[in-house]
């Protein structure tokens, strides 16, 4: 992995449902979220183009920053979608998957939150490994509003990232974060002007990359483990990939040897 990341150009591709835009760096991946006449609100689509990067990155590991355009990161699920959906796409888990695949990319995520991440677009947020705001971003759950509750992680991942008290200001009383009390939280580590989000980003994601790619993303995977599995077996499976035995039984395996 180089630590070139913001140096190597790459020329952003919009995602096959028109949601997003993707650039593909050497040691990252910039996703930003594109739907400019919903700010940005996360649609079927759009759950369906993330879907895709992760498939990505899972195959190929590498950084990714999050963001939005046009001055907003994401004002929540698509309000529209919501509205007709019933007991069973809520049982499909359809955002709360989404962000689970995400929060466990293989390598470290940072959202870059420039306005509002309202919603479910505050959960993609929180699902991230690392947070920025610009002074303008503004996180908030306002989902009890339209009857329904935060069921894409934010009842509980806020209440590990702030604690139970302030996560129940933000669920149940409508508390929003503007970008100073965010820091002050601990939710995002730093501020940074607008114009400068992207680019402070970026600095950040050339840090970890002068780490060691393996050493990352095992630190991330014990750091996140909330138990014995499956991080026992994942340890376990990485050191036996590397053995030789592993490489000769498999490799016998290939020539048509059956024992
Ligand atoms: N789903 C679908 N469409 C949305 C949306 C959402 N979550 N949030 C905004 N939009 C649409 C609006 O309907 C509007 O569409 P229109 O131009 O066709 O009328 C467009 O995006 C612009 O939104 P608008 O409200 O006019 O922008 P604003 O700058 O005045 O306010 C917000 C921005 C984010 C404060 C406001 O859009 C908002 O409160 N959105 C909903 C937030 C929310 O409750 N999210 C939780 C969903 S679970």
């Amino acid at each position: 992995m180089t630590a070139t990341g913001a140096a190597v150009p790459g020329a952003a591709q919009a995602s096959p449902g028109g949601t997003l835009l993707v650039e593909e760096l050497t040691d990252r991946v910039v996703v930003t979220l594109h739907r400019p006449t919903a700010r940005n609100a996360i649609n079927a689509a759009m759950v369906r183009d993330l879907h895709q990067v992760c498939a990505t990155l899972e195959e190929r590991p590498r950084l990714l920053i999050l963001t939005g355009h046009g001055g907003t990161f994401a004002a929540g699920a698509d309000i529209a979608e919501l509205r007709e959906r019933g007991r069973d796409q809520a049982l499909q888990g359809i955002n709360s998957r989404l962000f689970d695949r995400i929060a466990r990319l293989p390598m470290p995520t940072l959202a870059a939150v420039d306005g509002y991440a309202l919603g479910g677009g505050a959960e993609l947020a929180y699902a991230c490994d690392l947070r920025l705001a610009s002074p303008s971003a503004v996180f908030g759950n306002p989902e009890p509003g339209l009857g329904i509750l935060a069921a894409a992680g934010a009842c509980w991942r806020l209440r590990e990232l702030l604690g139970a008290s302030v996560a129940k200001q933000v669920l149940l009383a409508g508390r929003r974060l503007a970008a100073d009390d965010a820091f002050r939280l601990g939710l995002v580590a730093e501020v940074v002007p607008a114009e400068q989000l992207l680019a402070r980003a970026h600095t950040l994601l050339d840090r970890m990359a002068r780490s060691g790619p393996l050493a990352l993303r095992l630190t991330k995977l014990v750091a996140d483990a909330s138990g014995a599995h499956p991080v026992t077996d994942d340890l376990a499976q990485a050191i036996l990939f590397e053995s030789d035995d592993k490489r000769a039984r498999m490799d016998a395996f290939l020539a048509g040897e059956r024992s």
